[in-house]
């Protein structure tokens, strides 16, 4: 399978769909579920409470990702424009030079137990340590589907957090680790994290607090790695050594300024939580844990960084990421399982690959087009093409108009429809203006 479609954003909706479904080898006629956004009524209605209906956003496919050898087409859901094509762009450079290099380590979460009034903090972290065997063997006893597929929990750690005396009295947090295999794992994690809290406190002399997953889920990384040559970063604008060295200054910008880093960071979440939001998985906890871990150490830090190489640059993401490839809203959104069959990816580790490579992707994209003529040129073009659709433009009648507003930079819908009728007028004279000729 080839993730490079050449033309494809040309194709009309049904000729994609076609072709997506040849290159996954999905049937075509299951993508006819994304008709009525992948979700039907009834199962949205089991979804969540006081369902009043679905919401849908587009679907779209970015291509030419290869991450590890292996070609992805790569699902993403986004309100925003320009997001899938930068991202498919960026892949394309990427791809010319060998392709994104990804690791994602083991997918073990942490549970937290939050122990209070534990009135010698220091001795119950020994009585903890001293009772790991136990305390673990009871947490296999409630997941032992989780345990027969080779996952479960794996390791205890604690810490005290204030001690007796201060206005929090004496606290302490056990982390409760667990291989949640290719669930994301919040139910697992939270389910083991009850059961074994009573004990943990009997254990450390404490009174139970919270027992819930923590999103900083620093255990379950994603590191992605990708380099992109001079040749690739080269446009009519600017010259490609320019252009690596313009990309390693957008870098360095954002490690020495947080408020660039925050900016930063968005543009890769752009493209992670596209394919989470794709693939059915909880986009709110990667972004809490992605930007709690570009806080760890006091500052706020890039999560992608860019630095200059001999023939262009090379890119190095990391950042905690908790995705499912099993269970939660995959059970009954259709959509997401179709997202999921496209993208092909056979476990959670490989999916987690893959949303770092849409990550870094996406950064590239936006750093290149921030290090020359800016991002609003690309944006408005696209933009302008909703406008053209907004004023009733359709067909070939899209382009037509979008590339006239954008022409006069006059991107409202009033000028849109003003163009969209001289156009239908020319259009209906076109045989007789050919006669008159
Ligand atoms: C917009 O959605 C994302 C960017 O602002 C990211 C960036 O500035 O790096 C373009």
């Amino acid at each position: 399978m080839s993730s490079r479609i050449p033309g494809f954003y040309r194709l009309c909706l049904d000729e994609r769909r076609r072709r997506v479904a040849q290159a996954a080898g999905v049937d075509p006629v299951a993508l006819s579920a994304l008709d009525s956004g992948g979700l039907d009524q009834s199962a949205a209605d089991g979804m969540i409470e006081n369902v009043i209906g679905r919401y849908a956003l587009p679907l779209g496919v970015a291509l030419n990702f290869r991450v590890d050898g292996i070609d992805y087409l790569v699902p993403m859901v986004i309100e925003e424009p320009s997001v899938v094509a930068a991202a498919s762009n960026a892949a394309r450079m990427v791809r010319a030079c060998g392709g994104f290099h990804a690791e994602a380590s083991a997918p073990v979460m942490i549970g937290q137990i939050q122990l209070c009034d534990v009135a010698d903090p220091d001795r119950a972290l020994v009585e903890l340590a001293a009772a790991e065997g136990e305390v673990l063997a009871r947490a296999r006893r409630v997941v032992p589907g989780l345990v027969a597929r080779g996952g479960g929990p794996v390791g205890l750690e604690a810490r005290v957090l204030s001690r007796p005396g201060s206005p929090d009295g004496g606290m302490i947090v056990v982390h409760l680790l667990i291989d949640c295999c290719d669930a994301m794992g919040a139910n697992i994690v939270n389910s083991v994290s009850e059961a074994v809290a009573d004990f943990l406190a009997e254990v450390a002399g404490g009174r139970v607090g919270l027992r819930i997953l923590s999103n900083l889920c620093v255990h379950r990384m994603v590191t992605v790695r990708a380099e992109v040559s001079e040749a690739e970063l080269a446009d009519d604008d600017l010259d490609g050594a320019a252009a690596a060295d313009a990309v390693a200054s957008a870098s360095r910008f954002a490690e020495l300024d947080p408020y660039r880093a925050a900016t930063h960071n968005k543009g890769i979440m752009n493209g992670v939580d596209a394919v989470l939001l794709a693939t059915g998985n909880d986009w709110r906890g990667a972004e809490a844990g992605a930007h709690a871990f570009a806080a760890q150490g006091g500052g706020y830090r890039p999560l992608a960084t860019w630095r200059r190489s001999p023939t262009g640059l090379t890119g190095e993401l990391s950042l905690p990421l908790a995705v499912g490839t099993v269970g939660g809203a995959l059970h009954v959104h259709a959509g997401a399982r179709l997202a999921l069959a496209i993208l092909a990816a056979s476990s959670a580790r490989e999916l987690a690959k893959v949303a770092g490579a849409a990550g870094l992707a996406s950064n590239l994209a936006a750093l290149r087009a921030l290090a020359g003529s800016g991002i609003q040129r690309g944006h408005m073009a696209l933009h302008a093409r909703l406008v053209a659709r907004a004023a009733g433009a359709t067909g070939d009648m899209v382009d037509r108009v979008a590339s006239e507003i954008a022409a006069l930079g006059d991107v409202k819908p009033e000028r849109a429809r003003e163009i969209l009728t001289r156009l239908r007028v020319e259009l209906d004279a076109g045989p007789v203006s050919l006669l008159i000729e």
